[in-house]
């Protein structure tokens, strides 16, 4: 495939609204990053700067990643997430390249940029997991700032939810939040931006992050940072990513069985179909009000998605460096 040059990708591009979740048509220049919901517009023209400026795929999605954990209007990663029921924000993040490095961290606290961390747990590590009060140690020990993530707005919204103490994911409450940023009283669950990208190489690499689900039992850890359920990138293949519900991700291993459809030769909203579908038959009507959403990206820069639920959006930006915001399919899509 053709890659982007850096002339051609430089400045911003508007960002455009497709519905469906047809493949690119054979006039469509391909994808070179892509990531879940609406925020994703403002990560992918994070990583395209990072392309411009020569940078690899990991670059790219980190910094994509980076810019929506800073943005403490959204509800579901990084700063202004929303705690867990003992009101404490915790993070969860992983990386993964083209050459099969993996980093991740869970529950971290105290350092909005859980991406971050992960990769260098990945690069500055033996291991490839750090968990809770040892990933905020190693995070404090490579320099990494620490501040009280805990916004006034998302702490109102903790409180509010204090009263009824009723957890229930709220379905693509993502994109709803994050366009109301008035939220607090809101009942915002659930979490999420996963990245993938391929750089001028042409080799890919994949981010997830999140703050998880909201009001969550403190130490609870979803599909986000587990290589293989959030996240799985294949460089002969492509790449995947989950949002929604991670305990249903992880029952499927989502993203792993998303790469392995399209190795399959699936195409890549096929193949998210596909997985979409098998967690269906397995979970039937425990998953009837759920969300969960599976978004990839293949090496032909081919981008899809599928969700149980509709209302699930996805940033998609080309090697023109065009963004646009795609509404994948959904199993339970009413006609
Ligand atoms: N998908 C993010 C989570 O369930 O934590």
């Amino acid at each position: 495939m053709s890659r982007p040059s850096r002339r051609t990708i430089l400045g911003a591009a508007p960002v455009g609204v497709l519905a469906g979740t047809a493949p690119l048509s054979t006039d469509t220049a391909p994808a070179v990053m892509v990531s879940t919901w609406d925020f994703g517009a403002a990560a992918n023209a994070a990583g395209m700067a990072a392309l411009a400026t020569g940078d690899s795929a990991l670059d790219m999605v980190e910094a994509g990643g980076r810019v929506t954990e800073a943005d403490e209007s959204n509800s579901s990663v990084g700063l202004g997430g929303l705690p867990d029921r003992d009101g404490r924000v915790t993070l969860d993040a992983c990386v993964m390249t083209w050459a099969g490095d993996i980093g991740a961290v869970c529950a971290l606290e105290d350092v909005v940029h859980a991406v971050s961390v992960a990769r260098r747990v990945m690069e500055r590590t033996p291991h490839t997991m750090l968990v809770g009060e040892g990933a905020r140690t190693f995070a404090v020990d490579q320099g990494f700032e620490t501040r009280n993530l805990l916004t006034p707005r998302a702490e109102a919204a903790w409180r509010d939810w204090l009263k009824t103490s009723e957890y229930a994911p709220r379905i693509n409450s993502e994109n709803t939040d994050w366009r109301a940023r008035g939220m607090p009283g809101g009942a915002a669950n659930h979490d999420t931006i996963g990245l993938l990208a391929i750089d001028a190489g042409g080799r890919m690499a994949g981010a997830c992050t999140t703050s998880g689900m909201a009001f969550k039992m403190h130490g609870r850890v979803g599909d986000s940072p587990l290589i293989g359920a959030g996240l799985y990138v294949d460089d002969e293949v492509g790449g995947a990513t989950a949002t929604g519900v991670g305990e249903d991700v992880v029952r499927v291993a989502g993203a792993h069985a998303v790469v392995e459809a399209m190795r399959a030769g699936l195409d890549p909203a096929s193949a998210c179909r596909r997985v979409i579908e098998r967690l269906a038959r397995l979970r039937g009507p425990k998953v009837a009000s759920s969300q969960v959403a599976l978004l990839a990206l293949d090496k032909q820069g081919r981008a899809g998605g599928f969700a149980l639920q509709p209302g699930f959006t996805f940033a998609v930006t080309d090697s023109g460096g065009r963004t646009r915001i795609e509404r994948a399919a959904a199993l339970f899509e009413t006609p």
